[in-house]
């Protein structure tokens, strides 16, 4: 069985982006595959983050990806920063990848902004440290959404270096999961932008947390364009907010953009949105739901997390020791 790694910042309430990109693929992956899903705190901090802020939104991201369907009976879920392997690892992998590398991350580019000189040294190695998340598993297949796969395409460059350095084959290459029609699903008042949890605009995004009259009111007043509905893809071509709404949809019933426009093709927007926003209302309110009875329980929660971090360490641990010898590392 193939194992599986993937991780979700803590950095605010997780969106109907990362649940179609990522969430909602992690949780039917695991039917077959052996998944460890990471909450990365290490990597929120990248930029500040309030620490009562940072906690609560830990918390609650655990809860959510419960409330989504992650077992943690047979899987494994805990906090990043509470095995240490990764750091150990990342230290290695700073010194293994190259500036010129992380240079070409264009994550790094839109986050740090004009103003490069005053982001933090850490959203600069934060590609590291994802590498070294993935490797210190042995991971072979990483469920990500669109937005990842640069830093995916990096954490394979830099297990082939360090292999190739230290003249061994002990890094895997690993294989991007980006699936189905919502990959990358964007905001809902700008269509070049992707959906984020920390833009500054609430109504860019539906929240999974939301109230039914939240969803309801976002998807009325997501911005779209005067013609109706086209009956083929094709016709999406140069519509982005239209192209973002049928994708959305089509995730959400399990289809193609094809499916959803020979459904509702020629309709206008009115309409359409509003079986969208029934459609997400039915999806989410159960997880709200669940999420918030979670919540209501913090030793259950921290429970769960505390066994997730026991199984990780007893996998990640011995992996990083040996990347350790094999760098030359001494115990005496
Ligand atoms: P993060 O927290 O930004 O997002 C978590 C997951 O959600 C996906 N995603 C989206 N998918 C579709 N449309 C969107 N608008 C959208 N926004 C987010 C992301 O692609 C991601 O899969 N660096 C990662 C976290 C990470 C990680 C890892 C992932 C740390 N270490 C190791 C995989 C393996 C991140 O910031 O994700």
């Amino acid at each position: 069985m193939q194992r599986i790694f993937s991780g979700i910042q803590p950095s605010g309430i997780p969106t109907l982006g990362n649940y179609l990109g990522a969430i909602r693929n992690w949780v039917d992956l695991q039917a077959d595959h052996e998944c460890i899903f990471c909450v990365v705190d290490l990597h929120a901090i990248t930029v500040f983050q309030d620490p009562k802020v940072l906690a609560t939104a830990t918390r609650e991201m655990a809860a959510v990806l419960l409330a989504c369907g992650i077992d943690p009976v047979r899987h494994t879920l805990f906090l990043q920063s509470t095995v240490r392997a990764h750091l150990q690892l990342a230290w290695i992998f700073n010194c293994v990848a190259r500036i010129g590398w992380l240079n070409r991350m264009t994550q790094f580019k839109d986050k740090a902004g004009k103003d490069r000189e005053n982001a933090s040294a850490g959203l600069y190695v934060y590609p590291n440290l994802m590498a070294a998340d993935i490797h210190a598993y042995h991971a072979t297949r990483v469920p990500v959404g669109e937005d990842q796969k640069q830093h995916l395409e990096l954490a394979n460059d830099i297990a082939q270096k360090f292999n190739h350095d230290y003249g061994v084959e002990f890094f895997p290459n690993i294989e991007p999961l980006i699936l189905g029609p919502a990959a990358r699903v964007m905001s809902l008042r700008d269509g070049s932008k992707k959906m984020s949890k920390s833009d500054p605009s609430d109504q860019s995004r539906i929240n999974l947390n939301d109230d039914a009259d939240t969803i309801s009111l976002k998807i009325r007043r997501a911005k779209t364009d005067p013609e109706p509905l086209p009956s083929e893809p094709e016709g999406l071509v140069g519509r982005p907010e239209a192209r973002n709404l049928v994708g959305i949809y089509a995730a959400l019933v399990g289809t193609g953009h094809a499916g959803v426009l020979a459904e509702h093709g020629g309709k206008g927007f009115g309409q359409f949105k509003q079986a969208l926003a029934d459609l997400l209302v039915d999806k989410l309110a159960p997880i709200a739901a669940e999420a918030t009875r979670l919540l209501a329980d913090p030793a259950g929660l921290d429970a769960i997390l505390r066994q997730g971090k026991e199984r990780a360490e007893a996998i990640a641990d011995p992996i990083v020791t040996e990347a350790e010898r094999l760098v030359g590392f001494l115990r005496p």
